[in-house]
């Protein structure tokens, strides 16, 4: 995990141009018959993403074309902006992921897509991409859930990992405790009933002046804090011990500031930042241990863009030393959006025969676990 190389480069519009590597990957094997060799597109977000994956777990090439710089002058994702961008790059990032795994077209299997959830202009700009490669090389598509792809980006850097295990997904759209029954099976087994993790980074960031993105400014403002100085409400849903709420949390940070103000008073922000870290810590990794004491895999697992948090992994990594569970957890730049992850999960489908039509479309409220049947064989 320690030998992941990122080469940056911003580019004149902002952009922030990456490749990364994996050291211990630098020299790949040649192509060996039977081996399956996947080119996967990811532009559900401000991240356009390609990615060339041998075998599901060998990343050839990652390629990502940051546009947050972009967004972050107006506190958000403006989802025109990024459909616009993503037109702009895809094809150069196709050139250089291919280049960079030294492959052509040639040596690619199938062509893998996230099709949902995510922002409709912004996933149509790689679905459409996909079907015309698909279709113009007569290759075998896959459409991929997005939420799919961030579970399985455990298995790029921990190659022993099988299912059955338990996973926390936390990202931007996506608060859940999911059961991998096994490749490309999914039980959810609790869900936010309101803001998902980390929107509420996102909001609360925005809300004490750190900006957009929330996520990482909170994180890095939190290790300058008390992460006791203020106790903020923890809500638990009555019945449903695995799902989680963070609205009320967001509120509460809201109610404090406000108060703050009228009393006249200074915030402090390392503090308030910290406080309010800690409670979503203490919920995400407090339910994710009791679900898989329950469930009994004694494997955990963690995915999606709040998964980078710092706090939250070293809380886990204790945690589960404690309870005699191993724990998995991609780098941090294989928890934020990539291709490579979506390529990992296409690598199980294809095994298993799944092949997306050249009818496929974006579905941007692609819930997990459903994968619009009418689009795909086998599936
Ligand atoms: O998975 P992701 O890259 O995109 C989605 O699929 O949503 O997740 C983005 C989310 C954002 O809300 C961002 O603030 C949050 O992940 N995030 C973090 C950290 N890095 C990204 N949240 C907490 N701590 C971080 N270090
Ligand atoms: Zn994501």
């Amino acid at each position: 995990m320690e030998d992941i190389k990122i080469n940056k480069t911003t580019e004149d519009d902002g952009v922030i141009f990456m490749s990364v590597k994996k050291e211990s990957e630098k020299e790949v094997d040649a192509k060996k018959d039977g081996d399956v060799t996947i080119l996967a597109i990811e532009s559900s977000c401000d991240e356009t993403a390609v990615a060339i994956v041998r075998n599901g777990r060998t990343v050839l090439s990652n390629i990502i074309s940051s546009q947050i710089a972009l967004h972050t002058v107006y506190g958000g994702v403006v989802p025109e902006i990024a459909s616009r961008k993503h037109i702009e790059k895809i094809d150069y990032c196709i050139k250089a992921a291919l280049e960079e795994a030294a492959l052509t077209f040639d040596d690619i299997d199938a062509i893998a897509v996230t099709y949902g959830p995510g922002l409709v202009g912004a996933l149509l700009v790689g679905v459409s991409e996909a079907k015309a490669l698909a279709f113009a090389l007569n290759k075998p598509l896959i459409g991929v859930h997005h939420i799919e792809g961030h579970i399985s980006a455990n298995f790029i850097e921990n190659k022993e990992l099988e299912p059955p295990f338990v996973c926390l997904v936390a990202s931007g759209g996506h608060s859940h405790l999911v059961v991998v029954k096994d490749y490309g099976e999914y039980e959810i087994i609790g869900q936010t009933r309101d803001d998902a993790a980390g929107e509420a980074f996102d909001k609360v960031a925005r809300a004490i002046g750190l900006g957009y993105p929330g996520g990482p400014k909170i994180d890095k403002a939190a290790r300058e804090g008390n992460p006791d100085a203020i106790e903020f409400p923890k809500t638990k849903i009555e019945g449903a011990q695995y799902d989680f709420s963070f609205s009320g949390l967001k509120s509460a940070v809201l109610n404090y500031i406000n108060g703050a103000e009228m009393k006249g008073e200074p915030i402090n922000q390392a503090d308030l930042a910290a406080s309010f870290q800690k409670n979503v810590v203490d919920v995400l990794a407090g339910h994710a241990i009791d679900a898989v004491k329950k469930y009994g895999y004694k494997k955990l697992a963690i995915a999606g863009g709040v998964a980078s948090n710092t706090a939250l992994r070293e809380r886990l990594e204790k945690d589960c030393a404690d309870n005699g569970i191993s724990f998995y957890r991609p780098s941090p730049v294989l928890c934020t959006d990539n291709a490579a992850m979506i390529g990992t999960a296409a690598y199980y489908e294809y095994l298993k025969g799944v092949r997306s039509g050249l009818d496929l479309n974006a579905v941007p409220n692609l819930p997990l676990g459903d994968r619009e049947r009418r689009y795909h064989a086998n599936r």
